[in-house]
């Protein structure tokens, strides 16, 4: 059994910035190559995407500035045990052996998320369960109480992940999804998930030197997450630094603030120069839009305009369009059909060749109604929902009908 420190004795700084570990991100399917990126920016080494994450290594730094930065990351997980176990005794007796006092504190609260494959563990809540008791056992055993479990909002959050008999056990550094920036004081029906609106901006390439428009921009997701990119305000910025790693028994204050410092010091250190613009027919989803950005002090950035799209023309000059139309079972619009068909002819009569346009969708059949034929199409998650991430290249001319 390898067991890795997760939490354990304190080192000196000089000798902890050496230490460099195994990590994993999660991410959302279709994201791996950007949070790959966005890892090696923060000085991960050794990065690989693998499905829904990518594997890396770095040291504590690259652990907090992982956590602090990325902005296509779900959570940032430690793995600190690797054994074989072929039934439910064996699973048992190696947890039990980890050194879970100096993982854990007894007096606070945990959770195991679990995931198997393969046919040695073929119920993952059952191995969840028998990982709890060991633990809780142990602990037991040691200091005559246990720890309590809280599946929502648990102090340590374990992940336990089984590939036929093999056992990772993985700390997660973040504790809440990431995706929970913090800035949300109020969404429409059916907010985008915040890492997957990243996402999509730096799928589309956006560099920040062009403007940005969301012709349907709801709550403001994917403005609020572009007007961070265009100001460098870190991904966690408003979460008010809550993160898992800092109930760990090696957490290091000083390397935490520092990496901090030296990531707030960013912003708003570049002038950008375009705009940045919102739409929605909906006031009092576009009302949200306007708390959002006011909350992350982002309101002057952002102009937002009340009405149909197809009334409201992009910015002057060129213009990235990213939007996340209706589609889906929250959503109900009479005629679907209709206003993907109204879509396509504002793309072709109003925005014209200044605009690049990506769009996600998950209703496959409103998308042949835009009419026109998508350069790009990338496949991602929605949720359970599989969608596709459209490019539309916009010229004058005459258009062929798809
Ligand atoms: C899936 S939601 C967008 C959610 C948004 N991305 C967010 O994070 O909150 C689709 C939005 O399209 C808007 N919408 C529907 N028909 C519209 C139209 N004709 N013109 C402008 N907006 C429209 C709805 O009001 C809704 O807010």
């Amino acid at each position: 059994m390898i067991i890795q420190k997760a939490g354990g004795r304190t080192m000196p700084t000089e000798e902890k910035k050496r230490e460099t570990f195994k990590m994993i991100a999660k991410t959302m399917f279709g994201l791996e190559e950007i949070l790959a990126d966005e890892l090696r920016q923060c000085g991960a080494t050794e990065v690989e995407p693998i499905t829904r994450a990518v594997a890396f290594e770095g040291d504590m730094r690259v652990l907090y500035r992982a956590n602090y930065t990325c902005r296509t990351a779900l959570a940032i997980l430690k793995p600190f045990a690797e054994f074989e176990a072929n039934d439910d005794q064996e699973l048992y007796d190696n947890v039990y052996k980890i050194k879970w006092e100096k993982i854990i504190d007894v007096d606070g609260t945990f959770m195991i998320d679990s995931t198997t494959s393969g046919e040695y563990f073929t119920h993952s809540y059952y191995a969840a369960l028998k990982t709890k008791d060991a633990i809780v056992d142990r602990l037991r055993r040691n200091f005559g109480h246990r720890p309590n479990i809280d599946t929502e909002n648990a102090d340590f959050k374990i992940n336990l992940h089984i590939a036929d008999n093999k056992v990772t056990l993985l700390l997660n550094s973040s504790g809440d999804s990431l995706h929970k920036r913090g800035y949300r004081q109020g969404v429409g029906v059916a907010p985008i998930n915040e890492v997957l609106a990243a996402g999509m901006i730096k799928l589309s390439g956006w560099k920040c030197d062009t403007n940005f428009y969301d012709p349907m921009c709801g709550s403001g997701t994917l403005l609020i997450e572009a007007a961070m990119m265009a100001n460098h305000i870190p991904a966690q910025y408003y979460r008010h630094e809550n993160f898992a790693f800092k109930r760990w028994r090696d957490f290091n204050i000083a390397e935490w603030k520092s990496v901090k410092e030296q990531e707030d010091k960013k912003i708003g250190s570049i002038d950008f120069d375009c705009e940045i613009w919102g739409n929605d027919i909906d006031i009092d989803v576009l009302q949200q839009a306007e708390a959002n950005l006011r909350y992350a002090k982002l309101h002057k950035d952002v102009m937002l305009y009340h009405g149909s799209f197809e009334e409201q023309e992009p910015p002057e000059g060129k213009t990235i369009v990213v939007t996340n139309p209706p589609y889906g079972e929250r959503i109900k619009v009479e005629d679907l059909n209709e206003l993907y068909t109204k879509l396509g002819d504002t793309f072709k009569n109003l925005y014209g060749e200044r605009c690049e346009v990506w769009l996600i969708t998950s209703d496959f059949e409103a998308m042949k109604h835009i009419g026109l034929h998508p350069s790009k199409k990338i496949q991602l998650y929605n949720g359970s929902l599989d969608c596709r991430l459209l490019k539309f290249e916009l010229y004058s001319g005459r258009y062929k009908v798809q």
